[in-house]
């Protein structure tokens, strides 16, 4: 088992992307503490997952500083040392550049940068003390490429992106590796929630080298990778998960 003796905290657990990391995190001999804000659905895959040895839910607003705290604090007394975690909640927010309010841009940046940020910092005790880790930080494709209407995502996801790598120099000496993994179009309920309505997105999909969108065990696969011994000698490093979405540019 490629996880065997790991305790994970993800974040943004209960649906999408990061409920198919916390299967397969399962399946592979990690112990998760699922994290998120949805509480009933977190629970329900707790539940599903094996509550006795494998799986816990725990609630966190990855915004909220003292909610981290407690996360990582029942995530120690449950299971042991954190030796990976994956920021993996995020959300999206659609608007021109001119249109978007403050508020709105903070909100997307405090989610997505600042959860990310003291996701990081919540943890580095604890995986020092556990003689190392992985943490695996969620960006996307739009941390690799500005995309109109996305000022306030946009920008969070680069702020990951860079943020990776300060961490990855800093924490390499205990043993702590850091990476990025970048997604494209994954078939997740986040457009639809960020728009307000169910959207199908696999249109976007004839795009793309693969001609279809992702689906998240492609992204849960990835993380996995990164989460194991595997990728022991990867850190600062990106991955792409996104079908070739950035294999090309705007001239192609
Ligand atoms: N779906 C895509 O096309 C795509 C592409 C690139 C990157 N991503 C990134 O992948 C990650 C997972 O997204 P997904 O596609 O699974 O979407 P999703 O909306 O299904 O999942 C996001 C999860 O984050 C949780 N969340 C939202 N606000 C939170 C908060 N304040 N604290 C804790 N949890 C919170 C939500 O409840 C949800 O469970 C996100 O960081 C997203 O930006 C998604």
């Amino acid at each position: 088992m490629r996880l065997d003796g790991k305790i994970a905290l993800i974040t943004g657990a209960a649906r999408g992307q990061g409920a198919a990391a916390a299967r397969r995190f399962v399946e592979e001999g990690a112990r998760v503490m699922i994290t998120d804000v949805l509480d009933d659905q977190g629970k329900e895959l707790a539940a599903e997952l094996g509550p006795e040895f494998n799986a816990a839910y725990c609630h966190l607003d990855v915004s909220n500083e003292d909610e981290w705290a407690e996360a990582v604090a029942f995530t120690i007394s449950t299971f042991g040392d954190i030796t990976v975690l994956v920021n993996n909640a995020g959300i999206l927010h659609f608007s021109a550049l001119a249109d978007t309010t403050l508020a709105d841009y903070q909100r997307v940046v405090g989610i997505n940068q600042v959860g990310t940020f003291l996701g990081m910092r919540a943890v580095v005790e604890s995986m020092t003390r556990a003689g190392g880790g992985s943490i695996v930080n969620v960006s996307s494709v739009e941390g690799l490429g500005g995309m109109p209407y996305l000022v306030a995502y946009t920008a969070s996801k680069f702020a990951i992106r860079g943020m990776t790598k300060v961490a990855a120099m800093e924490l390499g000496q205990h043993g702590i590796r850091v990476n990025s993994v970048h997604p494209g179009a994954i078939n997740t309920p986040m457009v639809g929630e960020a728009l307000g309505r169910p959207v199908d997105i696999t249109p976007i999909g004839k795009k793309v080298a693969l001609r279809r969108v992702g689906q998240p065990d492609d992204v849960a696969n990835v993380v996995l990778f990164l989460a194991s011994d595997d990728s022991a000698y990867c850190t600062g490093a990106e991955f792409t998960v996104d079908g070739g979405a950035t294999a090309t540019h705007a001239l192609s």
